[in-house]
């Protein structure tokens, strides 16, 4: 009955055009879900008015096609009127701004577009009878961990420092009272850890505007030539070498888990809301990180410590129990599959869809 139920369910992906949103789009269409993807190109390159270049490729990969809206979120009308000409069975909703420094800049930017565009979008699912979401939340809503690994029991909101952490802590509770107020909504509440990697084809990856801010394509910036050398943000953290530990997840498993999430929320017995960890349950340091992206690529990565970065937390790393009990998921792509496909889309694209 999964199987009927994939070929016959239509998908709305907000942020389709993105990072995770189209790492999993591709996953989507190879398991006979229709995908209706909505992007309003903030963060995502295309060129004139044509499709994003990020979804031709999967149009590539796959050889089916995404029907594509240039739809801001917070634009109710136009929401609408995708919720009235198709027949969404459910919603993944990605599309954020998602910069940790910009949004202590222009916190209201983050504040209007994050939580006013996920109100928006609750709003009209409703409207139009569609109570069913997988939310894109983060490791970040648990701030700076109480004990390690982290677990979905542990609190949250409490240490979140920036706008853009908190945008996730408040949608996770807007949706937690939606449930609450209506018990026909199901929500999966997914929190990332650090996802880094591509697609194993190199046709697409993660393609940051201007300089990185995450280590992952900044590391890879390096090894293409495109940036001189990394800054090592600390090595006087109380971890193995020194450098901040994070749990790095590869790209394919996280939208793999989207999957396992929306047949999990079909289920019958599945009622109200649930969050579950995607990590790898393990905690790589940033040395780490560089000795395994230089052996993956042969190239040497160019380093220097620094001091440490703002707001930055010692280590972090994911208990995924949960998701490997009630999502059958877990992840199985390791650090050196993460760095081998992204250095595989690195140097495929040395300008990113730019490249192309
Ligand atoms: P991304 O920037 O690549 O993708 C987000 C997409 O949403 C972009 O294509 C952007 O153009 C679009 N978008 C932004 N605001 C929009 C709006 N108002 N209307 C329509 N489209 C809009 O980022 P990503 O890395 O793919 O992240 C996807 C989601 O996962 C985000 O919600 C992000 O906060 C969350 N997340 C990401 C990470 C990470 O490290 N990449 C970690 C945890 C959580
Ligand atoms: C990883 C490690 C840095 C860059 C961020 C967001 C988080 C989530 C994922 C969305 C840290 C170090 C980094 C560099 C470095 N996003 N580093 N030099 O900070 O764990 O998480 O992305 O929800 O909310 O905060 O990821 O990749 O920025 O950093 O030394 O040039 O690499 O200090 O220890 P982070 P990151």
């Amino acid at each position: 009955t999964i199987e009927k139920m994939k070929g016959n369910s239509t998908i709305l992906v907000t942020g389709g055009a993105g990072y995770v949103g189209s790492h999993t789009v591709v996953e989507l269409l190879n398991n006979n879900y229709t995908v209706i993807a909505v992007d309003n190109l903030v963060n995502c390159y295309s060129s004139g008015n044509e499709k994003p270049e990020a979804l031709k490729r999967v149009e590539k990969i796959t050889g089916e096609t995404v029907t594509f809206y240039d739809i801001d979120i917070r634009d109710k009308e136009a929401l609408d009127k995708v919720f009235k000409t198709h027949k969404i069975d459910a919603v993944i909703h990605f599309a954020a701004l998602k910069s940790v420094g910009e949004s202590v800049q222009i916190p209201l930017t983050y504040y209007q577009n994050n939580i006013g565009g996920s109100s928006t979008l609750f709003e009209v699912m409703a409207n139009n009878g569609v109570k069913k979401l997988v939310f894109s939340s983060s490791a970040t809503v648990y701030g700076d961990p109480q004990f390690l690994p982290i677990t979905e029991l542990h609190p949250t909101g409490q240490g979140c420092t920036n706008p853009y952490g908190k945008t996730k802590y408040f949608v996770e509770e807007i949706l937690k009272d939606l449930c609450t107020s209506d018990q026909e909504w199901k929500v999966v509440l997914l929190r990332y850890f650090n996802p880094v990697g591509a697609h194993e084809s190199g046709l697409i990856g993660e393609d940051p505007s201007g300089i990185p801010n995450n280590l992952m394509p900044y590391i890879a910036q390096v090894a293409v030539g495109r940036r001189e050398k990394l800054q090592v943000f600390g090595a006087d953290y109380p971890t193995v070498d020194g450098t901040g530990v994070r749990d790095y997840i590869h790209i394919t498993d996280l939208a793999i888990g989207h999957l396992k999430a929306l047949e999990r929320m079909f289920s019958p017995c599945f009622k109200s809301w649930k969050a579950y960890n995607l990590g790898t349950g393990r905690g790589y340091s940033v040395l780490e990180m560089v000795k395994a992206f230089a052996k993956a690529s042969g190239k040497p990565i160019n380093h220097e410590i620094v001091g440490r970065r703002g707001g930055d937390i010692a280590e972090c790393y994911a208990d995924a129990t949960l998701a490997k009990i009630d999502l059958d998921w877990v992840a199985t792509r390791d650090i050196g599959a993460m760095c081998r496909d992204t250095w595989n889309w690195q140097k495929k694209n040395p300008k990113g869809f730019h490249s192309s």
